[in-house]
């Protein structure tokens, strides 16, 4: 079986969250059960320098009017396709924004472009190899079933459409919708059109064969106002054709045995090593931590993922004993709340701006909690690996947390299988009487390394996901009608 994937980002060439390391790690884990799959990804500028022998297999010469090509190229095991577009992609700053962090204006048009390049590889576009199925990700990649669907021959393959946030609509002015190259009748209730705008992620849940989620809970939380964002109507009116599966992660990048990221190696069955990267992190941090945990954030600085909460807590926290290591970008006034936070609690509280991925494993190596209070969390991947390197997930009940972690309750504790500490509401008092449950916790040292050795057992692979991925590609080529 041969899928096309279409991605705004894929680890270790660009990201910018999980979806990056989505999109890098589902083909591989797709392989051994006989898919092949080649990612379609723009050309950015960080990408194009990392290519080794890239080779041109077609000319889009007026791709939405620009000039662009198809590179194929591979990377590790993956197979690309590289939209090399440089009027869309030479730029410098993040996929995204330019150097202020601003959103480029003529995002539309940047991934509308690398949508309809993902609908001409799946007609054919490639003479040496065209895809079974197409599965694209998030707002960026959403035209191409609609592209598909619009396009001379219809949609003569399968497509899938993964949201891994569904906050994140790619919603404009209905004035673009001349430029997007598509005929007048797309702008409709059954096309682009999203309350009299265009929208790209409404257009691919309208169009694609199938929808996913990247957890069963967010699946049926999208059902609510609450978590649909405008979109629980469309949701509700595809319901039969979306499924939840819940991430996994890359055990070979994200394997505390063989991380060449920390300071020293450990297993499960040497825990006491974790204690050589607690103090690399808390030297790297500046912390001195006190008899309790050391905690730790490694995320986007945003209200999603209740950094607020955070903030409210410190106190609590620093006056239990506990520490906190900071490492995120983000909204201006968390990172004003957070260094603010940091200064009142010298050597308890620190905090790194910035994107670092070498550190990210450090800090999941060295602290004994990570804090996830997240108001919605699709999947979530840093309570996975939470979970592999023994750092115990302190989470918000939501989404793929809620799927993800078992609460050290009495009885997930005396069954040996609590794995994380659970809270509900997702508010400040919750998130502190989780922490005050993490204190007693962590004060009984044999609960804590039996949870940590619980956490570490936890099937965090791809291996099961991969199997439903499969499955739904091969239920949905049993509907393709041959001609
Ligand atoms: P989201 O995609 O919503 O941001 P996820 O938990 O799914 O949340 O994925 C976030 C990914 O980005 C994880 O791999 C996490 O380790 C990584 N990450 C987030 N912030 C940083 C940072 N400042 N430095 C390094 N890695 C980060
Ligand atoms: C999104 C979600 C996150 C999820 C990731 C990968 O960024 O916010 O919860 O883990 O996509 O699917």
């Amino acid at each position: 079986m041969k899928i096309l994937s279409v991605a705004s980002e894929l680890f270790p060439l660009v990201k910018t969250g999980g979806l990056a390391d989505v999109a890098g790690a589902l083909p591989l884990a797709l392989a051994p059960l006989g898919i092949t799959v080649r990612t379609l990804l723009p050309g950015y500028p960080s990408v194009m320098a990392k290519l080794t022998n890239p080779r041109k297999i077609a000319d889009l010469p007026a791709l939405l009017g620009e000039p662009a090509s198809i590179l194929f190229v591979k990377h590790a095991d993956l197979e690309l396709y590289i939209l090399d577009a440089p009027f869309y992609f030479d730029r410098e700053g993040g996929p995204y924004t330019d150097v202020t962090g601003l959103d480029h204006d003529d995002n539309w048009r940047r991934f509308a472009a690398l949508s309809l390049a993902g609908a001409e590889l799946a007609n054919e576009l490639d003479p040496n190899w065209s895809p079974d199925l197409v599965h694209v990700h998030d707002w960026q990649a959403a035209l191409t079933p609609v592209y598909l669907k619009y396009s001379p021959r219809g949609a003569h393959i399968p497509s899938v459409i993964t949201i891994h946030n569904i906050a994140f609509q790619g919603q404009f002015s209905p004035a673009i919708f001349p430029e997007l190259s598509l005929p007048e009748d797309a702008f409709d209730v059954a096309g682009v059109e999203y309350y009299g705008d265009v929208g790209f992620l409404k257009g691919g849940m309208r169009t694609a064969w199938a929808l996913t989620t990247v957890s069963p809970t967010y699946a049926s939380e999208i059902l609510e106002p609450q978590f649909g964002m405008g979109l629980q109507g469309l949701v509700a009116e595809r319901v039969e054709d979306l499924v939840g599966i819940v991430n996994g992660i890359d055990d070979d990048v994200w394997n505390p045995a063989t991380d060449k990221h920390i300071t020293q190696t450990y297993d499960a069955s040497s825990l006491k090593k974790r204690a050589d990267n607690r103090k690399a992190l808390c030297s790297r941090f500046g912390l001195t931590p006190g008899s309790g945990p050391v905690f730790c954030v490694i995320s986007r600085l945003t209200w999603q993922k209740g950094i607020d909460l955070i903030v409210a807590a410190a106190d609590f926290i620093v006056e239990n004993g506990g520490s906190l290591a900071i490492l995120g970008s983000g909204d201006p006034a968390l990172e004003a709340a957070l260094k603010d936070a940091a200064a009142h609690h010298p050597g308890r509280i620190s905090v790194i701006f910035g994107y670092d991925e070498p550190l990210s494993h450090l800090m999941q190596a060295g602290s004994d909690a990570i804090l996830i209070p997240s108001r919605f969390e699709p999947c979530g991947l840093t309570q996975l690996y939470g979970l592999r390197y023994g750092c115990i997930p302190v989470v918000g009940h939501t989404g793929g947390l809620a799927d993800t972690i078992i609460d050290a309750n009495g009885a997930a504790i005396s069954a040996k299988a609590a794995t994380g500490v659970e809270f509900t509401p997702v508010t400040a008092e919750g998130l502190i009487g989780a922490l005050r449950r993490t204190f007693r916790l962590f004060a009984e040292p044999k609960t804590w390394t039996g949870m940590q050795k619980a956490a570490m057992k936890a099937d965090v692979s791809w291996a099961s996901s991969a199997r439903q991925y499969a499955d739904l590609y091969k239920t949905l080529l049993t509907k393709v009608h041959k001609p």
